[in-house]
């Protein structure tokens, strides 16, 4: 199949190439489409043959299951059945953080195809703060499932030249707008009741709206294992859907996501890292001037916020800075600084750690 890549500019007028685009979603097919976190293979979330041909594209295993993009939060009841007790929770976080990087996981209803949720109950949705995916869900009238656009198992795709190679020759529309704004996946929310039986959230995927900014809205609270209370029971009883299933983890978040093709390790930026003879290192340091960064011998390093050290350029630059590590020949094991753990530093440790994880 050949693949189009068609330039969009948001600020001029785009419709045109966002009715293309949805025709093509519409007739079946898949199209590839920017969005503020990172590149999103697109299906009309309601054909589940699209939904199927999105799975094959990316050789990813049926029980990983993909966001429903809607145009703007009105859409949401069209998809989801929102439990009382959750309403005014996911009023304000609506409000607070759409559009925009966040994905909430709620009760579905019946139109959303099983294939979307891979047969869980739930559906996870989000609106996307970028103006293509918006547009192109306005006019196809429908949400846009769309998981990240890359092979399973590989790096996200922060542009449409990463897109290209993960997926050129199985679709046939890339949109290029240019690097993605956040450059890590979405943060997911599962609205949960706390142990008084109060709405909180629990954080599935960390991203780039951290838990700090979270707090500001709503209770965060951890997965816990331990039996109900009475109180939570009697809650769960008031809103099964919600509390029935809850994962520990958003399934999918397998742990060696994100990897690069060579090997990657961790490693202490105050500490020298011990370099085997023989073999070539590649450096990802966060700001480029730490001890580790100082020691001699690397094939090749990169930062990813050179001098200045602010995570939001790091996590911008993150999954690029990794997939040109692994494109150079130069390296083979790619060496990764461990980041503050703060803020986005969090959500780009869980990066790195699946990265560095052995695969499966
Ligand atoms: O930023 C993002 O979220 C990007 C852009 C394209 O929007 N999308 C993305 O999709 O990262 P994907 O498919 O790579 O990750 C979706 C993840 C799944 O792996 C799973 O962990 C979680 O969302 N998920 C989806 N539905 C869920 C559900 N019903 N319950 C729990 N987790 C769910
Ligand atoms: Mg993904």
């Amino acid at each position: 199949m050949e693949t189009q890549v068609l330039e969009v500019d948001p600020l001029e007028d785009a419709r045109s190439i966002y009715q293309q685009a949805a025709a093509v979603l519409a007739s079946g097919q898949l199209v590839a489409i920017p969005t503020e976190t990172v590149y999103g293979l697109g299906a009309d979330a309601f054909q589940p043959e699209a939904l199927a041909a999105v799975f094959a594209a990316k050789e990813r295993p049926a029980f990983d299951p993909l966001i429903l993009h809607l145009a703007s939060a009105r859409h949401l009841d069209e998809v989801v059945e929102l439990p009382e007790v959750f309403r005014d929770m996911v009023q304000q976080l609506a409000d607070a953080f759409w559009p925009g990087p966040m994905t909430l996981v709620l009760p579905k209803k019946p139109v959303v195809p099983d294939l979307a949720t891979s047969g869980l109950p739930t559906v996870a949705v989000r609106v996307s703060a970028h103006p293509v995916m918006r547009g192109i869900c306005k006019e196809l009238g429908h949400p846009i499932a769309a998981p990240s656009a890359n092979r399973f198992g590989h790096i996200s795709p922060t542009s449409a030249e990463a897109v290209s190679k993960e997926l050129g020759g199985r679709i046939p529309l890339i949109l290029d707008a240019g690097a993605c704004s956040e450059g890590i996946e979405s943060t997911i929310l599962l609205p949960v009741l706390d142990e008084k039986g109060q709405p909180a959230v629990q954080i599935l995927r960390q991203g780039p709206l951290v838990k700090e900014r979270i707090r500001e809205v709503v209770r965060v609270v951890k997965p816990k294992k331990a039996p109900l209370s009475r109180q939570e029971r009697e809650a769960k009883a008031a809103a099964p859907a919600a509390t029935e299933k809850t994962p520990a983890l958003a399934p999918g978040q397998l742990k060696s996501h994100y990897a690069p093709t060579k090997p990657l390790v961790l490693h202490n930026p105050r500490q020298a890292f011990p370099m085997e003879a023989g073999t070539a290192y590649g450096l990802i340091s966060y700001k480029g001037d730490s001890p580790l960064a100082g020691q001699p011998g690397w094939a090749a390093t990169a930062s990813l916020s050179p001098g200045s050290g602010r995570l939001a350029e790091a996590a911008v630059r993150l999954f690029a800075v990794m997939r040109r590590m692994d494109e150079n020949p130069a390296v083979q094991v790619i060496v990764a600084e461990e980041l503050p753990e703060t803020g986005l530093g969090a959500a780009m440790m869980d990066r790195l750690r699946r990265a560095a994880a052995p695969r499966n």
